[in-house]
């Protein structure tokens, strides 16, 4: 795999979870680091990370907070080659409880906040190329009962990555989605009761979740020469699920 030497990447959602195995990761190839998160647990992560990670707390959905992103990027590291658009929240409501404000709140963080995120990095970008990742999940393969905020939402990212593709390709940046299936996160343990996690885990044909670091090899791939001809592409990642 290619390295990432020299590169600096925005990874949203850093705090923890796959987010944190990305900064994690990517540091390993020489890249360097700026994560994101409204949990301000970052700022001890990136510091454990040392002197090519830095951490700032925001919402993804802050469209005017992505300028001081931006400029913590630039400032600190001098360019922006990489994003992920990961930071994302679970929820279990129902198509006839599901209030407008939480609705909301699903588009404002996986769909407009991966835009803003885009268009915020898209001048950095554009003076050496870029390439852009959008964390969906097989939550946008199919529908599923009670996840109408979630599912709908992560669909759209889906559409955001295939739109963004056409705009970007003459800037030369890439755009491509990953779709994890169940991942051990924090996340994935909100789920509620074992026994729900029990038969989510039964039903995948491996017979386990995957781990953080599963996707954030994804990513590295997805973000590295080595998938220089893919854009506008998805991987699915979910252990055969939906083979
Ligand atoms: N864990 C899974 O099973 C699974 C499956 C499919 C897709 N995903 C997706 O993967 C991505 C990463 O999730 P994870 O599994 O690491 O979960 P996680 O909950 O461990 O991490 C998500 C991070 O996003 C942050 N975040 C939430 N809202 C934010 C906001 N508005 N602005 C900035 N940061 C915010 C959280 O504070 C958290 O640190 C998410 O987009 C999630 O939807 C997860």
């Amino acid at each position: 795999m290619p390295s990432l030497d020299g590169k600096v990447a925005i990874i949203t959602g850093g705090s923890r979870g796959q987010g944190a195995a990305e900064a994690r990761l990517f540091l390993a190839e020489g890249a360097s680091v700026v994560l994101t998160d409204l949990n301000p647990d970052g700022a001890a992560l990136a510091e454990e990370l040392g002197e090519r990670a830095a951490f700032l707390t925001h919402d993804v959905a802050d469209r005017a907070g992505w300028a001081k992103v931006v400029e913590t990027a630039e400032s600190r590291f001098g360019r922006i080659d990489i994003l992920i658009n990961n930071a994302g929240i679970t929820g279990y409501e129902p198509i006839d409880q599901i209030t407008p404000e939480r609705m909301q709140r699903y588009m404002d963080i996986h769909v407009h906040g991966a835009l803003y995120g885009i268009q915020a990095v898209l001048p950095a970008m554009r003076r050496q190329g870029g390439a852009v990742v959008n964390v969906a999940s097989t939550a946008a393969l199919r529908g599923y009962p009670t996840y109408v905020g979630y599912g709908v939402s992560k669909w759209a990212m889906r559409g955001l990555t295939r739109y963004a593709a056409h705009d970007l390709v003459a800037d030369g940046i890439r755009i491509n989605t990953i779709l994890p299936g169940g991942i051990d996160t924090p996340m994935l343990n909100q789920a509620e009761g074992a026994a729900l996690i029990d038969a989510a885990r039964n039903a995948v044909p491996m017979k386990r979740f995957g781990i953080a670091e599963e996707i954030a090899r994804v990513a590295l791939f997805l973000v590295s020469d080595a998938s220089s001809y893919m854009t506008g592409a998805e991987l699915v990642v979910d252990g055969g699920l939906n083979a």
